[in-house]
């Protein structure tokens, strides 16, 4: 989703573990790409042009028959807003997650053009720490971007994570930083995905409110068959199956999927991406959906390095 490239800004690493094998299963709107690899790649000059990422549009999440949540359940919660150019207003296009006082995670097809390319990042704004969606001019005084980085995504799809640092820190009076949960996700483990997206299939405006709702994580059959680059949740991604109409939406794109320790809400995974799984269906969001998450076990030590906080403070499990 992206046209140029940035200056690298960050620490180069790599992944321990990332690879995938792709092919294209054909069955599911899913693009199974293969890849290689993971160094956070990071650059930002570029030259943003139409906010043209046709997975995002398909898919700018939202919640369906959620339940509005509060700042105390998500005190890390933020709003993205994009613009196509700097003769543009900005638009809310996606959720994301404090998770140090400078950076916010959500998905790299967020920040990125059909290429998988980043937009500059003068064309973001971020606002951290409020369940009510911001409008209008006070868009443009929100928190700005300084660059932002992907591990691996531009050469391999379903890594679809993506760091933002911002040109200033966010007090902890505004919001505090989310951990992560780094222990096994499995379909016993009970998880909530909140958002600021669609509360319906196709609509294109965004809650007022921030909301959740449970989902199931999966592991039938289902999940590799509608994404030939996911083998299980022990992976770079999660998956999700909705059988009783409760997901995750447009507008969701790069929001938390959360589980509950010690009375607070963890991040488990960051929304990607979902489908019916009835290609004949008109909906692609609720009932008979299945979705995937990028899986921050999988990430947390390279995110560590990254933004300099300890794992040991980072993660919970
Ligand atoms: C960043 O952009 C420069 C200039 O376009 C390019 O040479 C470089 O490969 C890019 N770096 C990454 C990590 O994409
Ligand atoms: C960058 O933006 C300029 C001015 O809008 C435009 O003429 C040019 O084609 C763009 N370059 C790319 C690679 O998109
Ligand atoms: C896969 O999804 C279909 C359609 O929702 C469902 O009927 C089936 O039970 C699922 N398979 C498994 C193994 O859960
Ligand atoms: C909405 O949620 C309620 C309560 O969890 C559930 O009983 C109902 O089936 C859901 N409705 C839809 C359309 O998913």
């Amino acid at each position: 989703m992206l046209l140029n490239y940035i200056v690298l800004l960050l620490a180069i690493f790599t992944l321990s573990n990332a690879q995938g094998d792709s092919k294209v299963s054909g069955k599911g709107k899913y693009r199974g790409r293969g890849g290689q690899q993971s160094s956070l790649q990071s650059n930002s000059s570029k030259n943003s042009t139409a906010f043209s990422n046709s997975k995002d549009r398909q898919l700018i999440n939202k919640i369906i028959n959620g339940s509005s949540a509060t700042k105390a359940q998500y005190p890390f919660i933020v709003q993205l807003f994009t613009r196509s150019s700097s003769a543009t207003p900005f638009a809310f296009s996606c959720t994301g997650s404090l998770i140090s006082n400078q950076w916010v995670l959500t998905a790299a097809h967020c920040v990125t053009d059909s290429n998988r390319n980043f937009y500059n990042p003068s064309n973001f704004r971020v606002a951290a720490g409020n369940t009510q969606l911001i409008q209008g001019s006070a868009i443009n005084s929100q928190y700005q971007v300084a660059s932002m980085g992907t591990f691996g995504y531009k050469a391999n799809p379903s890594l679809d994570l993506a760091l933002l640092k911002l040109k200033t820190t966010v007090p902890a009076s505004i919001s505090t930083p989310a951990r992560f949960y780094t222990g096994p996700a499995v379909p016993s483990l009970p998880v909530t995905v909140a958002g600021f997206g669609v509360t319906k299939f196709g609509s294109s405006v965004p809650s007022n409110v921030l909301l959740q709702t449970r989902v199931d994580i999966s592991q039938s059959s289902n999940c590799s068959a509608f994404n030939s680059d996911w083998t299980s949740n022990t992976g770079p991604q999660l998956c999700q199956e909705s059988y009783n109409g409760d997901d995750s939406c447009q507008g969701d794109s790069g929001g938390p999927l959360v589980t509950n320790v010690g009375g607070q809400n963890v991040i488990v995974g960051i929304t990607n991406d979902g489908g019916n799984k009835d290609p004949r269906a008109a909906s692609g969001c609720g009932y008979n959906i299945i979705a995937y998450y990028a899986r921050l076990g999988y990430y947390a030590s390279a995110i560590s390095k990254v933004i300099g906080v300890p794992l040991s403070t980072l993660t919970v499990s």
